[in-house]
């Protein structure tokens, strides 16, 4: 069943919220903050879905986030855990960036887990040109988080739709 990109209203902040706590558990972000992101026009988020139609909500199969401005960050990234591996975390990157960018991003950051947990991102962002460039000790209750930046000049380099 193929899948889709899709803009998520704030009537999807439920299920944003329990996507989000699915995948990132105690540093899920609230129902309250979810309902305020998909209503501020600072942020943009996509969801990917498969299936849905009349009787049925389509399954959501990841959930992502990039602040607006010339400094953007992407602000959260998640694929259900039976949906990974199969190169979804880099499609929704790809799509975060291109908003980026199309937005007039000069550079994109991020932060992410410094220890095995965040393993298999920090790989994914390093195919799309993301460079360590910084810590947060102690970001994550106990884990620290590094800081990690794409430039604009990787937009064609690392996204193969250019
Ligand atoms: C990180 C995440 C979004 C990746 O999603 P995904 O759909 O599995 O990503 P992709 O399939 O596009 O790519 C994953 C890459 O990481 C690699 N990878 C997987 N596990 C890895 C590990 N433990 N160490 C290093 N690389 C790993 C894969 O081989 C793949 O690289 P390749 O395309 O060069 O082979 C997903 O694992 C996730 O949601 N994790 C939990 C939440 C999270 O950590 N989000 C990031 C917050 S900063």
């Amino acid at each position: 069943m193929s899948s889709r990109f899709v803009i998520p209203r704030p009537s999807w902040a439920g299920r944003c919220a329990a996507f989000d706590d699915r995948v990132f558990g105690a540093e899920a972000w609230p129902l309250a903050v979810w309902e305020h992101e998909l209503g501020s026009t600072a942020a943009s988020y996509r969801v990917l879905v498969r299936g849905g139609g009349i009787a049925a909500l389509p399954e959501i199969l990841a959930l992502g986030g990039v602040s607006a401005g010339v400094d953007a960050e992407i602000l959260t990234l998640g694929v259900a855990e039976a949906a990974r591996g199969q190169g979804i975390g880099g499609e929704l990157l790809d799509e975060l960036l291109e908003i980026a960018w199309a937005g007039g991003a000069e550079q994109v950051f991020l932060e992410v887990r410094a220890g095995e947990a965040g393993a298999a991102a920090r790989h994914l962002y390093g195919t799309r040109g993301f460079e360590i460039v910084g810590e947060r000790p102690n970001y994550y209750h106990g884990e620290d988080a590094l800081i990690m930046r794409s430039t604009l000049g990787n937009r064609e380099h690392y996204n193969p739709r250019h």
